[in-house]
């Protein structure tokens, strides 16, 4: 980026946030920044104390920092400004802060043409947009080793970011990684959205209070962008629509019958039907991704033969991958893996407690165990049976056929 492109840039991003283009004295303190001056040369080059220039200075990365949503210092401008201008995210649509004032300077020695059109800002609202989104991410689980999962990932992104479907499921057998797939896919494309909301619904909150959860968080982000803010909150699906929001539910099984057949709601929680009835009907660029065992019965409903709702059915990992994942385990004599992966699907969990399982036991118990014998450790005995108790009788029957 040229010299006069960061300062037409800057210019632009100082007059969205404070209602005032760059004055002289401000234009000069960026210039002498990009051409990488000390604030003592600037303030000599134009007849200023050098402290009148660090105040200048000052402010100007105060405003700058707010504008951008980054740290902005004198060392940074230029790689701030051009990651701001990559991000193509400068925005003209929303209620925004009032700025500060700046300082203003007295020319040390005043000479008629040297810059002093340093004015006092007036209190403005502008629009601006953060570099980046506004996060409610505290539930969402750290990314530890990923292996591949390259076409789950752009499967998930072309229906996110191209063809913008409003409501996207995600399910599973339990370990196969649905939620590691989907904090990756978050982390890579997260900046395409205003708000990114993880929630998991392990807890099984009802619908009245997961939605008062997401409306805090938008109405006190709301806040830190308007010091005035005094609105009341608004019902969750408006937020939805007002901005671009990314909401990836996780473990939605827990809304669900025990027992029942997959997906049937429990009861008092059919609510969280009519939310993303809404998520799918009404006009909005954001996304909701449910993930989990099952999906609600009624999303099937939902579907109709021109826009079907889309559901990405997670399968084992490939053979590459799992094996990355055993020799992660320290499993040496990896040759004959292939059939155990097979064994295990290349459920990414199964196979992790199987390798705890043989490193505690020793590599060559698998030799000893009679073919296609599955080694079932304890916990994964547990998390099996979590799953095979949701079953409904009649599913039970279809799997004993
Ligand atoms: N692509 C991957 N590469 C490496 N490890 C993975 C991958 N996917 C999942 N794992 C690991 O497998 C384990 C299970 O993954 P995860 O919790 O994402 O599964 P899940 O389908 O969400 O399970 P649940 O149904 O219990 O919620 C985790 O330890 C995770 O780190
Ligand atoms: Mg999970």
């Amino acid at each position: 980026m040229s010299l006069e492109e960061a300062l037409k840039l800057a210019d632009e991003i100082v007059f969205e946030k404070t209602g005032q283009h760059l004055d002289d004295l401000q234009q000069a303190v960026l210039q002498g920044t990009l051409k990488r001056k000390r604030y003592r040369q600037i303030a000599e080059d134009f007849d200023y104390s050098e402290s009148c220039i660090r105040g200048v200075g000052a402010e100007l990365w105060k405003t700058l920092s707010e504008a951008l949503g980054e740290k902005v210092t004198k060392p940074n401008f230029r790689s701030a400004i051009e990651r701001w201008q990559n991000s193509n995210i400068l925005n003209l649509a929303q209620d925004v802060v009032v700025s500060d004032s700046f300082n203003i300077c007295e020319k040390e020695r005043h000479s008629p043409d040297t810059p002093n059109s340093h004015q006092p800002n007036q209190q403005k609202s502008h629009p601006t947009q953060p570099a980046t989104p506004h996060q409610y991410l505290d539930e969402m689980p750290e990314l530890g080793d990923f292996y591949n999962r390259t076409t789950e990932l752009e499967t998930l992104t072309t229906w996110i970011l191209q063809q913008h479907f409003r409501l996207i499921a995600l399910t599973g057998i339990i370990g196969i990684g649905k939620t590691t797939l989907a904090v990756k896919l978050l982390h890579q494309i997260k900046d395409n959205f205003d708000y990114v909301v993880w929630r998991s619904l392990e807890t099984s909150p009802t619908f009245a209070e997961f939605q008062a959860d997401l409306l805090q968080f938008f109405s006190q982000s709301q806040q830190q962008n308007s010091l005035e803010n005094t609105q009341k909150p608004l019902p969750l699906i408006k937020y939805l629509q007002q901005h671009r929001c990314l909401v990836i539910l996780d473990d939605i099984h827990h809304l669900f019958s025990s027992g029942e057949l997959a997906g049937k709601y429990k009861p008092g929680y059919e609510e969280y039907d009519c939310f993303f009835k809404q998520i799918e009907k009404l006009s909005h660029d954001s996304c909701l991704l449910l993930i989990g065992w099952e999906q609600p019965i009624k999303l099937a409903q939902l579907k109709s033969k021109k826009t079907p709702i889309p559901i990405l059915q997670l399968t084992g990992l490939d053979i590459a991958s799992a094996t990355e994942i055993l020799r992660d385990y320290g499993l040496t004599e990896i040759d004959n893996w292939e059939k155990l992966i097979h064994l295990y699907q290349g459920n990414p969990l199964w196979l992790k407690s199987m390798a705890t399982q043989i490193q505690e036991l020793g590599e060559n118990l698998i030799e000893l165990l009679p073919d296609d014998a599955i080694l079932l450790p304890e916990d994964l005995k547990d998390t099996l049976q979590q799953q095979s108790d949701r079953l409904s009788e009649t599913e039970k029957q279809i799997l004993e056929l």
